[in-house]
């Protein structure tokens, strides 16, 4: 294969617009690696990167922040243990990343495709790496049908080989090639760079074969939004991947909700839970909680999406 067929699809091809691909400061191609883990190029891209550069700037702001204004500024992104790390990432260095893979892979967050990432993206490496994306080209290219990590790892390193004095653009054109040609419901092989070497081109389905889905659970909950004056009791969740984000409460079997007013339910997608919620309006008395919050002051702390419905619909009710 001629190896400079990738590198000038990405040349016409990529984008290089991206602002993670225009910058050498490491801490912000640092934040867009963690954003992209799990989130799409373009909800980064239009609500989150560029708002969370502006309220920190740097490591050092992020160190100095406490990590509740860290959630609020992830509020909506979802996958919150990523926020906290940033934020504990930002203490452990206080102002500048690592550059070896190695001592990256010691910080909280960063796995082995991401250490590569950061590694190759903002220190220059001639490392690959290995997301889903560069997984599905594999998974094609060699037409294997499963692979644990250890093998893709092989395979990625292998093909990277006579791309190593191009690491950047190899590593960032496989990411738009697999989102853009490489897709994994009908490929554009036609206009693959890697047409004729790639041994599972033409095919269909989409590589690794897809088990099964799981069926997501259905959640049952009652949530009940607790008033006192024009204030709302919110509790902090403690142990789940809500932790630090503010709620109002839930109940798996609510005995009493006669005493409330039901507001209406919500439904809410997780990755893997269906939440199907009553919510219930509850005055009480100061004494009932610890934590009381009138609007402006619920305005800046991270709620989840499913409590900022709850209060829309609280909203909805009042102007009645
Ligand atoms: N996903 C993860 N890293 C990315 C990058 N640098 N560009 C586009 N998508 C990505």
């Amino acid at each position: 294969m001629k190896k400079t067929a990738l590198l000038l699809w990405y040349k016409k091809h990529g984008r290089h617009e991206l602002p993670w691909r225009n910058t050498n400061n490491a801490y912000h191609i640092y934040l867009s690696e963690i954003m992209l883990q799990q989130t799409q190029v373009k909800t980064v891209l239009e609500r989150f990167y560029f708002q969370f550069l502006e309220k920190f700037p740097s490591f050092e702001s992020l160190c100095a922040a406490k990590e509740s204004d860290v959630l609020k500024a992830w509020e909506g992104l979802g996958y919150y243990t990523r926020a906290r790390n940033i934020h504990k990432t930002a203490n452990i260095i206080q102002k500048k990343l690592p550059s070896n893979v190695k001592e990256l892979l010691e910080l909280p967050g960063i796995g082995p495709s991401t250490a590569n990432a950061i590694a190759c993206f903002a220190f220059g490496k001639e490392v690959p790496i290995l997301d889903a994306n560069v997984k599905r080209i594999l998974y094609r290219y060699y037409k294997i049908k499963t692979a644990k990590d250890k093998e893709l790892w092989l395979l990625s390193h292998k093909l990277f080989s006579s791309y190593k004095k191009h690491a950047y653009a190899y590593n960032q054109a496989l990411m738009d090639l697999g989102s853009q040609v490489c897709t994994s419901k009908k490929p554009l092989c036609t206009l693959c760079p890697f047409n004729e070497d790639c041994e599972g081109k033409n095919e269909a389905s989409s590589y690794p074969e897809k088990k099964p889905k799981k069926e997501k659970e259905l959640r049952k909950r009652q949530l009940v939004i607790y008033k006192y004056k024009d204030k709302y009791a919110l509790f902090q969740n403690e142990n789940n991947l809500l932790k630090g984000l503010w709620s109002f409460k839930q109940y798996q079997v609510l005995k009493d909700e006669l005493y409330d007013t039901y507001l209406g339910e919500i439904k809410h997608e997780y990755s893997h839970i269906s939440l199907r919620a009553k919510i219930y309006l509850r005055c009480v008395s100061k004494d009932h909680f610890k934590s009381w919050f009138n609007k402006d002051e619920i305005s800046a702390l991270a709620l989840s999406k499913i409590d900022h419905k709850a209060l829309a619909l609280e909203k909805k009710y009042n102007e009645g």
